[in-house]
């Protein structure tokens, strides 16, 4: 793990950002649990995601499916069949890696060390070798290219078999004639078996969306990046239904949409880039990734996907039940197309705390913050008397009690005002208003900005607007 991520995983630990699974039994790899300003700052990014799809637009309705769907769903949607990794043990080390990324870290080697076109060309023979499920070339490529075990060293390669990513259990009890079912490997199979129910209830006509967020569970083998691919995990997805042939000015539209919202939540320009995929998914003729630059190098945090209707007919297909919608304005009846944003929930968590994170040199003195936007911070304002006498604290918890209707907020009186000011800071709080003498003979407080350190005098009676103009998105 590189110095940077290193230090934000220990940060996000101590001030109750992430915690690593049952951590007193040594955690469980690739799981994590959120403290109490993670769950915070968790629940704000998909409050905001969630506004943003279903508030702004007057054409998409939420639901919320269940993990546990019927078997055939994933026959249907292809991951029985095809949702897997191709996966290498080193017999030395015992160690299993994914035969994809142990080439990919090394076509990210050659193109460090100033050989572009050598990373270029190994990346086009294994997508090719993947792509005709060449395995056992797989193999010989990474024995070719000398690609060695991280922990052993050697290059004593098992064969390269593949591994379906979806994790199984049982329904029933062992002795009435249980089965198997899964646990949902991605939440849009929800929305689509359910696109009928919900365009009829809520009355939707085409051109219209359904969007979701519920957890997801894939088997993943997994590079140490902290949250950024999890076993269990959550997506946030919007499916986008459209007359077929339109799709494409869809797709397009959506993926500007969807850029800009990561720029309004205050990811600079030169953090993100798109990648447009070459390689399509079987079901996709089109499909782009918005990419943050992690301190692990720029990685995907959001993928739109232009499906068609590969979904939609392949449930009418398995279950058949029509899937089709009559389009009054032309006149027809067919299966709509569909364009779909999706995003993970954890991975977004990541991405915004790695651009909040700031480690600044003040005076001779190292300050550390999290510079989150107001809308997203944990907590939004600290209110601290001064002092423990004099009618301060009373003073202060009066402003509390004013604010916590419609704003997360903190009341502390313990410690001096610079350490409680350093608290809030590694939290991310944007504002904290201290509260002393003056207060009490005219009502007013100073409230002191996270980013710039700098304090303003204001009314209490100012306090709910300042705090509701800066918090709104
Ligand atoms: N329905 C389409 C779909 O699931 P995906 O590219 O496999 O597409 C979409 O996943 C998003 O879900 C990713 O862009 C990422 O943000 C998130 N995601 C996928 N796998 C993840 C994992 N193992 N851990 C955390 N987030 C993950």
């Amino acid at each position: 793990e590189n110095a940077q991520l290193k230090d934000i995983i220990s940060h996000a630990k101590e001030y109750g950002f992430v915690y690593p699974s049952s951590e007193i039994y040594d955690g469980l790899q690739a799981v994590y649990d959120y403290g109490a300003y993670g769950v915070e700052l968790k629940n704000n990014l998909k409050r905001l995601w969630w506004e943003s799809m279903t508030r702004l637009n007057d054409n998409i309705v939420g639901i919320d499916a269940a993990i546990f769907m019927h078997p055939t769903t994933w026959k249907a949607s292809g991951h029985v069949d095809s949702f897997n990794d191709p996966m290498i043990d080193n017999k030395d080390s015992k160690k299993r890696y994914r035969a994809d990324v142990l080439i990919e870290e090394k076509a990210a080697t050659l193109e460090r060390a100033g050989k572009e076109e050598e990373a270029k060309s190994l990346l086009a023979a294994m997508g090719k070798l993947l792509e005709a499920e060449d395995l056992e070339g797989v193999r010989d490529l990474i024995i070719n290219e000398d690609i060695t075990c991280p922990i052993s060293g050697t290059s004593n390669w098992t064969d390269v078999r593949q591994f379906n990513l979806m994790f199984a259990t049982q329904v029933g009890s062992v002795a009435e004639d249980a089965s198997t079912i899964y646990l949902r490997p991605e939440t849009a199979q929800g929305i689509f078996v359910n696109f009928l129910n919900v365009q009829k209830t809520a009355r939707m006509k085409v051109p219209f969306g359904i969007a979701q967020i519920g957890k997801a569970f894939r088997n993943e083998i997994v590079a140490r990046q902290f949250i950024f691919r999890m076993r269990e995990f959550e997506q946030m997805e919007m499916q986008y239904f459209v007359r077929p042939g339109t799709e494409l000015d869809w797709y397009k539209t959506w993926s500007e949409t969807r850029l800009k919202w990561h720029k309004a939540l205050g990811v600079p320009e030169e953090k993100l880039r798109t990648h447009d995929h070459d390689k399509l998914a079987h079901y996709a003729n089109a499909a782009m990734d918005i990419e943050f630059d992690f301190p692990f190098g720029f990685k995907e945090v959001e993928g739109i996907h232009s499906r068609t209707d590969f979904d939609l007919k392949s449930h009418q297909e398995y279950s058949k039940k029509k899937q089709q919608y009559f389009d009054p304005e032309v006149n027809q009846n067919y299966i709509p197309y569909v364009i779909e944003t999706s995003i993970g929930a954890d991975r977004l968590f990541l991405m915004t705390l790695c651009n909040a994170f700031v480690e600044e040199e003040q005076e001779g003195k190292k300050r550390t913050y999290l510079k989150f936007h107001p809308s997203i911070a944990p907590v939004k304002a600290a209110i601290l008397p001064l002092t423990k006498k004099d009618g301060l604290p009373d003073k202060g918890r009066e402003i509390f009690d004013k604010l916590k209707y419609d704003f997360n907020v903190v009341y502390e009186e313990a410690a001096s005002i610079g350490k409680r000011y350093t608290r809030q800071d590694l939290i991310g709080t944007p504002f904290c208003i201290a509260v002393d003498h003056q207060t009490l003979e005219d009502n007013t407080v100073t409230i002191r900005h996270r980013d710039t350190t700098e304090q303003e005098r204001v009314h209490i009676d100012e306090l709910h607007g300042k705090l509701g103009t800066a918090t709104s998105f």
